[in-house]
């Protein structure tokens, strides 16, 4: 299980988080500290204002180690050196949102950060957590506290130290680090759309950790796949109509065209998902989605309205229509809408049915959705689709569906418009692996 919880300065996230670790028996990434050996580092490297950009370079360079305390807290290590008092210095508190807004900085940070968290059974905490470094956590927590809980918190921990310093300074402070951290264009704080908010003004640590604890517990007791459904349905008709397709019509055709599925542990099971795929035939939406373990919104031409019956299935279905040969916002309003919630977007980047060998051209519409924060892309293809179904006569023909592990995507170090292209042509490289790999049968 990854458990993402995210927030502002002083809500209280590292405390919880680490208690919320040790009770379940999980590791624990705080992110911050990461961030904040950057800073030392570019501090101790003497980079000026203007020479910010410079610390990605250091970031990727750095022998950063993480070590965790008996008592849960966080031992942080430049090559030899200890540096945990170091990092939570004045002086790296002071310049750690203006290193963090560096999107090379964050591109490295976030990247380390994936690897660890593919090792599972962690509690990741930070600003983006939930976002962008694991949208696919299975908890993603949003914690707030009021300006003045949060700094009336701060004076205690500093009193601690010995240290006395004005409420009005702390919430000044903590102001000036919000409008910092949410404000930066790269990765700014911000709550996932199906994060928990949990405001903690008022709540004890217990009480926060026996909340976060019970999402946990209600995760894990919550398999998905089991009822593939999706926030952006509509009502319960929708529901109802959707679940008897998948549970009646999903068996029949794997029993009927013998559907082999490979990768589909690919597929995350939560977070915002793009899926791309090749399009052999009109029914390719229904073999692939009754097969996934969870519901796809797809992208349609706007002709298929036409037939009455399936446009209302598509309805049903949480389809949407797209006009071809123009840039349709309200589609691509719609597609991202379904994102934003966190839901499955499948689009079929060749924009038709393709009767040839092999893919057609793509058209490039697809990174508009895949290069979105924290959406991950995942290629899929059917092949035997266009068999199914000839001159409205129903053949049988063996049907294989592959899914691809997910696709890298170009980091913030490249131009916005060469993206665009890096991405269609990791799309194409996917599809073609994918159309080449064979099934056991
Ligand atoms: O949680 P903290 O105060 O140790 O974080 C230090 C800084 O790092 C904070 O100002 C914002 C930044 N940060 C970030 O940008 N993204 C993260 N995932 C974690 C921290």
């Amino acid at each position: 299980m990854i458990i993402a919880i995210d927030g502002p300065a002083g809500s209280g996230k590292s405390t919880i988080a680490r208690e919320v670790a040790k009770r379940l028996g999980m590791r624990y990434l705080d992110t911050g500290a990461m961030y904040r050996a950057v800073t030392l580092l570019a501090l101790d490297a003497g980079l000026g204002p203007g020479r910010l950009a410079d610390s990605a370079e250091l970031a990727a360079k750095m022998a950063l180690r993480l070590e965790a305390r008996p008592d849960g807290l966080t031992r942080v290590f430049l090559g030899g050196r200890e540096v945990s008092d170091d990092i939570r210095g004045p002086m790296v508190s002071e310049n750690v949102s203006a290193v963090s807004a560096q999107p090379g900085v964050r591109a490295v940070l976030t990247r380390r950060q994936r690897e660890e968290a593919r090792k599972g059974n962690v509690v990741l905490e930070g600003r983006d957590v939930g976002t962008v470094v694991v949208p696919d956590a299975e908890v993603k927590v949003f914690l707030t506290a009021s300006v003045e809980e949060r700094a009336r918190r701060r004076q205690a921990q500093l009193q601690e130290q010995g240290i006395t310093q004005s409420l009005e300074e702390l919430v000044s402070n903590i102001e000036s680090r919000d409008a910092l951290d949410s404000g930066r264009e790269v990765a700014p704080l911000r709550r996932a759309a199906e994060a928990i908010e949990i405001d903690t003004t008022g709540m004890s640590i217990a009480e926060v950790v026996e909340a976060v604890c019970a999402l946990a517990q209600k995760a894990q007791d919550e398999p998905l796949g089991k009822w593939p459904l999706s926030r952006m349905q509509r009502g319960p008709l929708d529901t109802l109509v959707y679940r008897m397709a998948y549970f009646t019509l999903g068996p029949l055709w794997r029993f009927c065209y013998r559907i082999k599925v490979k990768g589909v542990e690919n597929f995350p099971l939560r977070g915002p998902v793009v899926v791309a795929c090749n399009h052999k035939a009109m029914t390719d939406p229904f073999f692939l989605g009754s097969n996934m373990p969870r519901m796809i919104h797809y992208m349609a031409k706007s002709e298929l309205w036409k037939f009455r019956i399936l446009a209302w299935a598509m309805e049903r279905f949480g389809t949407f229509s797209v006009n071809r040969g123009e840039v349709d916002r309200d589609a691509v309003r719609k597609g991202l809408e379904i994102l934003e919630a966190g839901e499955v977007l499948g689009v079929f980047p060749e924009g038709h049915v393709n009767t040839g060998e092999g893919l057609a051209e793509l058209r490039g519409g697809v990174s508009l959705f895949s290069l979105r924060e924290g959406v991950v892309t995942i290629p899929a293809v059917m092949r035997g689709t266009d068999l199914a179904f000839k001159h409205g006569i129903p053949h049988f023909p063996k049907i294989d569906i592959l899914v691809g592990p997910p696709l890298e995507m170009p980091g913030p170090e490249v131009t916005r418009s060469e993206r665009g292209r890096i991405v269609t042509e990791s799309v194409r490289g996917a599809l073609e692996t994918l159309l080449a790999t064979p099934v056991d049968r």
